[in-house]
């Protein structure tokens, strides 16, 4: 399993300066947790940035394009091109954990299979490294939602996004939208959901509600699977519906 471990703020930023922009010991904690025992690939400047190295009781794995020719935890560390870790991720059966930075994720996380994602409920003003955004990404789906937590007057909580590999996205064009009613408008069709939510303005929540919907719709059958998967796709719409009532509530609140 390879997974991506991350804090980000409002914007997905996630550092400054070669710092990272809050320090949360619950995360931390989390951080060790998860990872520990296993293997954690990281780009040279979040190594550099390590108040500790390298990370105890985990193997290692520094991305850089000069690795150093002698170096003092020969066993410990491997450093490594970013095309090598590439194959090595393509191949890998090992608990995988890539931990940054911002150019270090964006190139691996097609490998990973899962984002564990603390979200800070703060847009910091000086950030310079960034975390993709992927609530704009189809094939990211979150899967858990933590409670809010505070520390020091930062709120956060703590999500895990799964990668939603080897279903079919759903399929929807403008054209055949409107007849939602009807699965066989849309079996088997390629769709651009995203054309119909900037259309509609529906916005990221109502595009999963409607997203899912469409997806349980597809599930007529009377088979007993399909109907396992209807279920669990209209608990996720009924979920993103919720947000987003949450949302507007909020909205109206403030
Ligand atoms: N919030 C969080 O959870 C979190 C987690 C980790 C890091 N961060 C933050 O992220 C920031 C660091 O991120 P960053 O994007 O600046 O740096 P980074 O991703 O940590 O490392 C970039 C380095 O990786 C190597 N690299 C990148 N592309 C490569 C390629 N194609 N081939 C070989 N090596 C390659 C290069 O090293 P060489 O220059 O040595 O060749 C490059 O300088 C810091 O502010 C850190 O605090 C935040």
């Amino acid at each position: 399993m390879i997974s991506a471990i991350v804090a980000v703020d409002e914007n997905w930023g996630i550092g400054n300066n070669n710092k990272l922009l809050a320090h949360i010991p619950e995360d931390m904690k989390l951080f060790k947790k998860l990872t520990n025992g296993c293997i954690v690939i990281m780009g040279s400047k979040t190594w550099e940035s390590l108040p500790k190295r390298p990370l105890p009781n985990r193997y290692n794995i520094v991305i850089t394009k000069n690795p150093p020719a002698v170096s003092e935890w020969e066993d410990e560390v491997h450093y490594i091109g970013l095309e090598q870790v590439k194959n090595f991720l393509a191949t890998t059966k090992e608990e995988v954990f890539v931990i940054g930075g911002g150019a270090i994720y964006k190139e691996l996380l097609p490998y990973c299979d899962c984002a564990y994602v603390t979200k800070i409920h703060h847009a910091f003003d000086n950030v310079d490294t960034y975390f993709p955004n992927i609530d704009n990404v189809l094939e990211w789906e979150i899967d858990i939602v933590g409670c809010k937590k505070k520390y020091d007057n930062i709120e956060y909580h703590f999500c895990v996004y799964r990668k939603n590999k080897g279903e079919e996205f759903m399929v929807m064009n403008k054209k055949n939208f409107d007849d939602v009613q009807s699965p066989k408008h849309y079996t088997d069709t390629k769709i651009e959901v995203i054309d119909y939510i900037e259309d509609k303005n529906l916005g990221f929540c109502l595009g999963n509600v409607v997203k899912y919907v469409s997806r349980a719709g597809k599930k007529h059958s009377a088979d007993k699977t399909d109907k396992e998967k209807a279920i669990q796709d209209l608990k996720k719409a009924e979920w993103y519906l919720k947000r987003r009532i949450r949302e507007l509530e909020e909205e109206l609140c403030d």
